[in-house]
């Protein structure tokens, strides 16, 4: 997750970049740079560390513009140095970018073969070059950048300077926010609200797949087709904007559309795309012979998705404890077992004992935690942080997608440290992780078919969730989910659980909630589907539209990006999450604060 800002106006624009940089420090922090049109050639600064590296650089080579764009960085792909350091540049064009061009390897190699040489190790300087390219052909920049962006796949925003081009800054945005800021004389791009708070709090929303041509006078706006749009100016307010909810209704809402860039900003500090590889971890995977991990509510759900990762990809035994039991229970725990404490707040009474009585037995211990300043953080040996941000609904959202990308991220370390990952299936395992950026925005792009589901979900008393292998924990969250917010009795079950017992609730009032990858268990949710469907039990089964569908009159399907059965959990999380939220929006419930509930639980 790094930061962006672009500024065009008459003012020296130098000292406005360092001032957005400094409030954007918070998203990423290894290295920043600047660049600024001078009498129509780009001109770059930048520095590895923090702003106040850059400042002196600046210091000491000024640059006198009035137009620039600046970026602080962190590091995706290629270490965090001044080479790799944002903006890159490639004959007339200097870019920012923040996300992850998946295909940038390909596109490299192509453009290696027409003479292209690189700088940089980034995938971002592939982008620089394409444009370039495109530009040589034809001079008409827009034109040009929507030509580079129908060739990008994944997650990404882009704020982009073209030589020649005075006052104009070009803007791109898919998967990763980017917001205009409208001023007096003066325009700007940011990665958020927060970007431009110094100088507006008059904002517009780039919207998925939009891209936007700014110059001191204003923007125009063209959407992925290419079509010219309107896009609405809002209010915001400056002070507070990291904590404002922007243009959408709820924190919950804002926080599930933040999951491209929670789970990529998570997954970068484990994972490199660039090399293939998973980092080297302060633990030694390969003398464990256990995982015990405890966690409370979401955080104990995402704990048992990265069970099925740790046993499947690293042979490593893995267990899931709810901490309030695990602590009263007298566990027996042998010393070669590493204590995972899972938790978004860092905080919660249970988890944070558990935890501590791990450390007094003699384990060794660590902490995947949101805050990295809480009391596990600083407690466990070993501090796994997830890069959510601050969430701030109380029913968690991209807090969990980064614990759970987190723990997908290290079971791919513990299966190479133990031998059970060569080098080409842990590229193929790291591509595939990556991909889940991507994914998740197109899986937010589920919510019209959400919100014509809920109307008739909304008026049931009880739901079922169901699921198989990871999809089966989800399930249970799916239904924590739609209890906290519509207070919707719900419950998750293993798919084929469902002959055991609860199917005897199924009538044609309990809807039934499937998630239904394309993995080696599809065909066996499938057939348990068709046993609800037979006993007219309403079904929602969501899975991807190249699956078979099951046959039965009240079966409805909701469209799902197909994906790596790995990724699965972090894809599907997003229609539970839109299902869970429209409900209660629908019911007309308090989605951020329901009721009885609290952000951290800090008591027994
Ligand atoms: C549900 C939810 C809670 C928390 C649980 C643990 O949406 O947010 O179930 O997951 O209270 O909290 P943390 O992760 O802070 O330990």
């Amino acid at each position: 997750m790094c930061g962006i800002i672009g500024v065009t106006g008459t003012g020296p624009v130098t000292p406005r970049l360092i001032d957005s940089l400094k409030r954007l420090e918070y998203r990423g922090y290894d290295s920043a740079g600047v660049a600024a049109l001078v009498d129509g050639v780009t001109e770059r600064r930048r520095a590895q560390g923090k702003i106040r590296n850059l400042e002196t650089v600046l210091a000491e080579t000024p640059l006198n513009a009035t137009v620039g764009i600046g970026h602080t960085r962190w590091a995706t792909h290629g270490a965090p140095t001044t080479e790799n350091a944002h903006p890159h540049k490639a004959g007339r064009v200097t870019l920012v970018h923040n996300g992850i061009i998946e295909n940038f390897a390909e596109l490299k190699a192509e453009l290696a073969a027409e003479g292209h040489v690189f700088e940089s190790q980034t995938d971002t300087e592939v982008v620089a070059h394409l444009l370039d390219r495109e530009l040589a052909k034809s001079n008409d920049a827009i034109a040009a950048f929507k030509r580079v962006l129908d060739r990008l796949t994944g997650a990404y925003a882009l704020a982009v300077l073209i030589d020649g081009e005075d006052e104009q800054i070009l803007g791109a945005r898919r998967g990763s926010p980017l917001v205009v800021g409208w001023g007096e004389d003066e325009m700007y791009l940011g990665s958020d609200a927060l970007a431009v708070g110094p100088f507006t709090q008059q904002i517009s929303y780039l919207e998925e797949g939009d891209y936007v041509v700014l110059n001191r006078a204003g923007a125009r706006f063209f959407d992925s087709t290419g079509s010219e749009v309107e896009r609405a100016v809002v209010q915001v307010s400056a002070s507070s904007a990291m904590v404002e909810k922007g243009a959408y209704r709820h924190f919950m809402e804002k926080e599930i559309h933040e999951q491209p860039d929670s789970v990529q900003h998570t997954l970068s500090a484990y994972l490199d795309l660039v090399s293939g590889t998973a980092r080297s971890q302060p633990v030694d995977f390969s003398k464990l012979d256990r995982v015990q991990i405890v966690a409370c509510g979401t955080a104990f759900f995402a704990g048992q998705i990265g069970r099925y990762a740790f046993e499947r990809l690293a042979g490593l035994p893995c267990d899931v404890e709810i901490a309030s039991e695990f602590r009263y229970r007298e566990p027996a725990v042998s010393p070669s077992t590493l204590a995972v404490a899972v938790s978004q707040s860092g905080e919660t009474a249970d988890t944070l004992a558990c935890l501590t009585w791990c450390k007094a037995h003699g384990l060794k211990t660590a902490a995947i935690v949101n805050v990295h300043t809480s009391s596990m953080a600083r407690e466990a040996d070993v501090l796994w942080p997830t890069h959510a941000g601050p969430e701030i609904g109380v029913a968690s959202t991209k807090a969990f997608t980064a614990q759970v990308a987190a723990l997908l991220a290290l079971a791919v370390a513990a299966g190479v440290a133990r031998g059970r990952i060569d080098a080409t299936r842990e590229a193929e395992l790291v591509k595939a992780l990556f991909e889940a950026p991507r994914l998740i925005s197109e899986a937010l792009a589920m919510d019209a078919d959400i919100r014509r589901e809920v109307v008739e979900l909304a008026k049931a008393d009880d739901v079922l969730f169901l699921g198989r292998g990871a999809m089966y924990p989800l399930a249970m969250e799916g239904a924590l989910k739609l209890k906290e917010i519509s207070y919707i009795h719900a419950e998750g079950y293993a798919a084929g659980e469902l002959k055991h017992g609860p199917i005897a609730l199924i009538d044609e009032f309990t809807p039934t909630v499937a998630l239904a990858p394309l993995d080696d268990v599809f065909e066996k949710t499938a057939s348990n589907l068709q046993e609800v469907a037979a006993r007219g039990g309403p079904v929602i089964m969501i899975a991807p539209a190249e699956a078979e569908a099951p046959h039965g009159a009240s079966i409805r399907r909701i469209d799902a990006p197909d994906c790596h059965p790995l990724i699965a959990p972090l894809v599907y999380a997003v229609p539970m999450q839109l299902l869970a939220y429209y409900t209660a929006v629908q019911k007309g419930t308090d989605v951020d604060q329901p009721r009885n509930l609290a952000k951290s639980v800090t008591v027994e």
